[in-house]
C-alpha cells in the first residue's frame, strides 16, 4: 500500500494541515516566502504531521488543534532539512535541487531560523503547557543529535550504540514528540502517553536506519536524493558499522579508511563490501525489531482505522524505497 492510499483516513484533516501551513507561511520579506515555499511546497511526505493526526485520531480526539500542531511539526522537520543540506553539502532532495543549492547556504540557514521561530510562534498560540513542553524538548534534542552526528564524522571508530544514540536524537525524537502530541491534545493518561512516545520513538528509529540503507541501495528517483551523500560526509552508519564489525579485515580496512577520509571516491569499494558482508540486510533487520517494538508499543489502543494506519506506517518504515 502507498503512503497515499494510507493517508485515506486522515484525506480532509491533511488538507486542512496544508492551508495552515500555507498561511503560516506568509513573509512580507520575500526571500523567506521564496525559500520557505520552495522547500515546503516540493513534495515531501509529510509523515510527521500525520503521526499527530493518526494518535489524535486514535484517541478519540474531536477538536481542530492537530491541524496546528501537524503543521508545527512539519516546520520543525523542514527546518532542519534546511540546516541538514547546508551541514551535509547535500544537493538533490525531493526529486529538486536543495535549497542551499538553489538560494545559497546563508539562505538556507536563516530561513531555517524563520521556520523554528514560526513554529514556535504557532505551538504558544495553542496555549498548553505540556505542548511547549515536548515540542520544546524534542527541538532542543534534535539540535543535540545534530551536533553529536557532526562530532562523530570521520570516527570508524563510532559503534551501534553511539549510532543509535545520534538517530534517536536527530531523527526519532520528532516522530515521538509528534505521536505524544496526538495523545495529550486527546487528553491520554500518562501510561497512554508513553505507548504513543515509544510507538514513536522506534518507529523514527527504524525510519532513519533504512534511510541510511537507502544512502547505498536506493533508486535516486525514488528517494529524490544522492546516493553517498552519507559517505562523503564520512558518516558511520550502520551499514558501515556492520562491514567493520562482521566484515574481512581488508573489507573494514576499506570502510575505516573511507569514513576517515570521506568524498566519493571509495564508494564503488565500499559498496562491494557492504553487498558482500550482507550488511544492508542485517540493518534491515535491526529496522524490523524497532518497527516491532513500534507495534506492540500500541497493542493496547482501541481499535480504529487510525491504529490500523500506524501500524502500517511501520510496516512502510522498512519496506519502504523512498
Ligand atoms: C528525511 O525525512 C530526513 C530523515 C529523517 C531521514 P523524510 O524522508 O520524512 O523527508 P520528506 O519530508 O519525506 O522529504
Ligand atoms: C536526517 O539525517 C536529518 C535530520 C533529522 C535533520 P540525514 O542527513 O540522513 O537525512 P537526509 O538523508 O539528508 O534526508
Ligand atoms: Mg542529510
Ligand atoms: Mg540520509
Amino acid at each position: 500500500m502507498s503512503v497515499k492510499q494510507l493517508f485515506d483516513p486522515i484525506a480532509a484533516d491533511m488538507q486542512a494541515v496544508d492551508t495552515v501551513i500555507r498561511e503560516r507561511l506568509y513573509s512580507d520579506v520575500v526571500l523567506i516566502r521564496q525559500v520557505a515555499e520552495y522547500i515546503i511546497h516540493s513534495g515531501g511526505k509529510r509523515l510527521r504531521p500525520a503521526l499527530v493526526l493518526f494518535t489524535a485520531g486514535a484517541m478519540g480526539y474531536k477538536g481542530t488543534q492537530h491541524h496546528e500542531l501537524a503543521a508545527v511539526v512539519e516546520f520543525i522537520h523542514t527546518a532542519t532539512l534546511l540546516h541538514d543540506d547546508v551541514v551535509d553539502e547535500s544537493d538533490l532532495r525531493r526529486g529538486n535541487k536543495t535549497a542551499n543549492a538553489m538560494f545559497g547556504n546563508a539562505a538556507s540557514v536563516l530561513v531555517g531560523d524563520f521556520l523554528y521561530s514560526r513554529a514556535f510562534q504557532m505551538m504558544v498560540g495553542v496555549d498548553n503547557m505540556r505542548v511547549m513542553r515536548v515540542l520544546a524538548d524534542a527541538t532542543n534534542v534534535i539540535a543535540e543529535g545534530e551536533v553529536l552526528q557532526l562530532l562523530n564524522c570521520h570516527n570508524a571508530d563510532v559503534g551501534v550504540e553511539d549510532y543509535l544514540r545520534v538517530i534517536r536524537y536527530k531523527t526519532a525524537k520528532l516522530f515521538e514528540a509528534a505521536s505524544r502530541l496526538g495523545g495529550i491534545l486527546a487528553g491520554a493518561d500518562d501510561e497512554q502517553e508513553q505507548r504513543l512516545a515509544a510507538f514513536g520513538m522506534h518507529l523514527g528509529t527504524a525510519f532513519q536506519i533504512i534511510d541510511d540503507v537507502l544512502d547505498y541501495s536506493a533508486d535516486e528517483a525514488e528517494t529524490g536524493k544522492h546516493l553517498g551523500d552519507d559517505l562523503a560526509e564520512g558518516k558511520p552508519t550502520l551499514p558501515l558499522i556492520h562491514v567493520m564489525l562482521q566484515g574481512s579485515a581488508e573489507q573494514a580496512a576499506i570502510v575505516r579508511n573511507a569514513i576517515e577520509s570521506g568524498g566519493r571516491d571509495d564508494f564503488a569499494a565500499v559498496l562491494g563490501a557492504i553487498q558482500a558482508t550482507g550488511a544492508l540486510d542485517e540493518a534491515r533487520r535491526h529496522a524490523r525489531v524497532e518497527a516491532d517494538l513500534a507495534i506492540d508499543a500500541i497493542s493496547t489502543l482501541p481499535p480504529s482505522n487510525f491504529k490500523d494506519a500506524l501500524l502500517q506506517l511501520s510496516d512502510f518504515a522498512v519496506a519502504r524505497n523512498h
